[in-house]
């Protein structure tokens, strides 16, 4: 049993650590997905992240198999995503199509399902997306799984909300301390609504920021303090902002780290704080095709 979970606003309980195959060199890679997912599912993790753009979702399911853990113990997320039959037109048809293909290569209803970004439905066609999605869950097609989007903005989420009659439980975004400063009040309208959110890309300040910033001191102190990593620190934070943290690796020693974040124990509110601070000196992105157009970022440097 997992010790970080976060309770979604539909009841479910989901794992506050989660292990993605669309990085790394795994979307795409067959056995080495399975492998990698085997090796987090071995270590502790119990959430895994795929999407339809990874053509990860059957190499998903043959890692939890391949594990022996019982599939009821693992929670999946999956995302319908731009390169499928979705994004030629947004029709009921089309997206039940998509959604149709996921589920066949899953061999199991995922726990939770995303829209991929903001352009995977039509121009304009957000809402009525949304909603072809519903009628899959009131018909049972996808009875039980959660709704919920990624690199969704407040003008998205706004659209959604607006038709929605199943709310929407999480939006996973790219999330670390140098995105901080431009999503807070992203944040704010997320829990207003009861949405969790879900960082990918929680590593970038140490992994991707071409020097490491102002954080990297800070992240190295903080770890020194605690025995852990600069990459361990910042997936605390992450979660200790209440947030999932969707994570990647395909080294075992750092699988096992992140899996050993579970158990250790929390970071001071006066670190969390000294993280604050140092992540919003600077505004760096490392994803950026999809959280750029019409969202404002704060007038910070990148160093
Ligand atoms: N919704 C979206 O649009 C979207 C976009 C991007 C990603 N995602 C999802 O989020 C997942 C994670 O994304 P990400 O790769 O950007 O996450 P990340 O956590 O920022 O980076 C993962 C990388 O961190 C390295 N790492 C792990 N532990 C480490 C440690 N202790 N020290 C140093 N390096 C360490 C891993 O490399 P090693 O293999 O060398 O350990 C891995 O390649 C993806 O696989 C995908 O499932 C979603």
């Amino acid at each position: 049993m997992v010790k970080r979970t976060f309770k979604l606003s539909d009841g479910k309980t989901v794992p506050a650590i989660a292990w993605g195959n669309g990085t790394g060199g795994l979307q795409k890679s067959g056995n080495r997905a399975v492998l990698g997912g085997q090796v987090a599912l071995e270590a502790g993790i119990r959430h895994l992240d795929t999407a339809q753009y990874y053509e990860t979702e059957a190499e998903t399911t043959a890692a939890i198999k391949a594990s022996g853990i019982p599939r009821g113990e693992v929670f999946i997320t999956d995302k319908v995503s731009s390169n499928t039959i979705a994004a030629e037109a947004t029709t009921r048809e089309n997206v039940r199509q998509s959604v149709l293909e996921s589920l066949e290569k899953l061999g199991t209803k995922p726990d939770l399902f995303l829209i991929h970004n903001p352009f995977v439905p039509e121009e304009g066609k957000i809402a009525e997306f949304w909603t072809y999605l519903e009628e899959l869950v009131e018909d049972g097609t996808l009875g039980g799984v959660s709704l919920g989007f990624s690199n969704f903005r407040p003008q998205d989420i706004d659209a959604v909300l607006s038709v929605a009659r199943i709310k929407p439980v999480v939006n996973q975004i790219e999330f670390h301390p140098y995105v901080y400063a431009q999503v807070e009040s992203l944040l704010e309208l997320q829990s207003k609504h009861g949405i969790v959110t879900a960082a990918y890309g929680p590593l970038t300040p140490i992994l991707r920021h071409p020097s490491g910033g102002p954080l990297k001191p800070v992240l190295e102190r903080i770890g020194a303090a605690h025995g852990l990593d600069a990459a361990s620190v910042l997936l605390l934070w992450t979660i200790q902002k209440g947030v999932i943290a969707v994570t990647s690796s395909k080294n075992e020693d750092n699988i096992r780290k992140i899996a050993a974040l579970d158990a250790a124990p929390d970071l001071s509110a006066d670190e969390i704080a000294q993280i604050d601070a140092a992540g919003k000196k600077v505004h760096f992105r490392h994803y950026e095709e999809h959280m750029t157009q019409d969202y404002p970022a704060p007038d910070l440097p990148r160093e």
